[in-house]
């Protein structure tokens, strides 16, 4: 993946029909990647992304319906993937969602249900692409994490753990598979203007960001383009959060 082109390459982005993840997908389309763009229950939005990649940049792309917490339906739709667009070589795993409460009165089910979407569904998905990267020698995984997994944050502590947990596992991802010619690298985003910040328990303040903005998507989906094609770069957890966290 050195030049700067994606054509003939396959990318799953998980939630790719909304935010950040629908970013990402058309910044990989733009590239020439095909997508297929993974969605959890919203198929007007799913749709209309695929449509939009279609249009514009001339790629395949297609919307899969898939609770990625559910370890059996992510191998089929991983299947189905494959026999759809021939092999895969790129996977995001963007899927997240918040349950977010005090610790001391936080439902056993909002913590499972965070673990289960953030971090076991992209173990799922890393799992059962791993066998077609390792095949192809060749693969790219980028994980979405947040600074919440770097810094920690009030009334996020599913999430918080969550997100942390995919760094570690971005590290011993990148350690296994370097040998077989796959990186693993993870973003830690800070606050993104989508529709997971509109409701968050302690408001973004704007002082506690060194550069005096929220994010938006496109920062975001700028961080996947470098490690897409930063061919050297494996392990890496590359903040992108207006300086929150350095
Ligand atoms: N926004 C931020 O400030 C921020 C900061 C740091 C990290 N992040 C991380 O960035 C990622 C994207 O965030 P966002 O703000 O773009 O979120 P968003 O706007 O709420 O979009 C979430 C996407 O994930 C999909 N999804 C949710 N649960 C799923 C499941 N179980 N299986 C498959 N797909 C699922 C949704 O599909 P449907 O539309 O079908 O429901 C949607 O496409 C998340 O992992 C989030 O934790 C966000």
């Amino acid at each position: 993946m050195n030049e700067k082109t994606l054509t003939g390459k396959t990318a799953i982005i998980t939630g790719g029909s909304r935010g950040i993840g629908k970013a990402v997908s058309l910044k990989l389309a733009s590239y020439g990647a095909n997508i297929a763009v993974i969605y959890a229950g919203n198929e007007e939005a799913a749709n209309e992304v695929v449509k939009k990649i279609i249009n514009e940049y001339k790629v395949e792309a297609k919307a899969y319906r898939l609770d990625v917490s559910d370890f059996n339906a992510c191998k089929e739709t991983v299947t189905q993937i494959k026999n759809d667009f021939g092999t895969i070589h790129i996977l995001v795993n963007n899927a997240g969602i918040t349950r977010d409460g005090l610790l001391a009165m936080m439902k056993e089910n909002d913590y499972d249900a965070v673990l289960n979407t953030n971090l076991k569904g992209a173990f799922n998905m890393i799992r059962h692409v791993s066998g077609t990267f390792i095949k192809n020698r060749e693969g790219c995984i980028i994980n979405i994490s947040s600074v919440a997994g770097i810094l920690g944050n009030p009334g996020q502590s599913n999430y918080s753990a969550s997100k942390a947990g995919l760094i570690g596992l971005t590290k011993s991802v990148a350690r296994e598979l370097a040998p077989k010619g796959i990186r693993c690298n993870a973003i830690a985003p800070g606050f993104i203007a989508t529709a997971m910040t509109e409701n968050q328990i302690e408001n973004p303040l704007l002082e506690r960001i060194p550069l005096g903005r929220m994010g938006n998507t496109d920062d975001v989906a700028e961080a996947v383009e470098y490690l897409v094609f930063a061919s050297y770069v494996t392990g890496e957890v590359l903040k992108v959060d207006g300086g929150i966290a350095m």
